[in-house]
């Protein structure tokens, strides 16, 4: 079968997940952690290369400040109790994000969580907290502009490649499947610019209940999917994967 070198997932349905069980929206933002850990089981048994996980959007500054407060503390927990295993697991850990915003004790963490791992050869792990699409696209553009003010750079000079390669996930191939929980079937501001020929999967059920058998779904369903990439179905050689 084939498999995806890249998985990208939106986690999404912690709140309503809660609600249902009479329980605090946090209460689902822990119990999502259990099917983070079968995601990244179930990529390095499949020889998925890199799986992306949308943890925190630039629009989730919005909810009330008790709610992101909690996040902030669960991913700072979170990666205190997994690095030592995701080490062990040759996990290669990066962020992507306006860790700017975020709060000190979260980027030294994330910082020494990816220093330690940076020499990892397994699953590359990409952890979007903060991040945006737009706020990614609108980063790499200032790069450029900066490099053509500063002479380094010819505006003409400017390709897709070159663009790309002033995104958040420069340098990893582009995400071949994505994975919405949930029910709701949108991009959210999440990859704006690398989903542009991703195969998208949906399903109803809601982060907390997605089990390793979901994921192997959704791996089966993408190894069924024709990828043409404009070219028509007759033609070899379009599977870029
Ligand atoms: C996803 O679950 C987690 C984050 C966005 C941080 P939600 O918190 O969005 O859960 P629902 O969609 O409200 O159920
Ligand atoms: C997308 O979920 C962001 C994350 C899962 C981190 P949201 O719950 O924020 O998306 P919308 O608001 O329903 O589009
Ligand atoms: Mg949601």
């Amino acid at each position: 079968m084939l498999v995806p070198r890249h998985v990208a997932i939106i986690m999404d349905g912690n709140g309503r997940w809660a609600e249902r069980r009479g329980l605090p929206r946090t209460a689902g933002h822990r119990a999502g952690l259990r099917p983070v850990r079968a995601c990244i089981e179930q990529s390095v048994r499949h020889g998925v290369g890199v799986l992306t996980l949308f943890a925190f959007s630039s629009e989730n500054w919005a909810r009330p400040v008790t709610e992101v407060g909690v996040l902030m503390q669960l991913f700072l927990e979170s990666l205190e109790r997994e690095i030592d295993e995701l080490a062990a697991q040759r996990v290669r850990l990066r962020f992507i994000g306006a860790r700017e915003q975020l709060g000190a004790p979260l980027v030294e963490r994330i910082e020494a969580d990816e220093a330690r791992t940076r020499h990892n050869d397994g699953l590359i792990l990409v952890v979007a907290v903060a991040y945006g699409g737009r706020w990614d696209i609108v980063a790499a553009a200032q790069r450029l502009a900066r490099a053509c003010r500063d002479g380094r750079l010819e505006p003409d000079a400017i390709d897709e490649a070159r663009f790309a390669a002033e995104l958040s996930l420069a340098g990893l191939p582009e995400p071949d499947l994505f994975i919405r929980t949930g029910g709701e079937q949108r991009v959210s501001n999440f990859l704006l610019w690398n989903l542009a020929y991703t195969e998208l999967w949906f399903t109803d059920k809601l982060w907390p209940e997605f089990e390793a058998g979901d994921f192997e779904a959704a791996l089966a369903a993408f190894g069924e999917r024709e990828r043409r990439f404009g070219r028509s179905s007759g033609q070899r050689g379009a599977e870029a994967c």
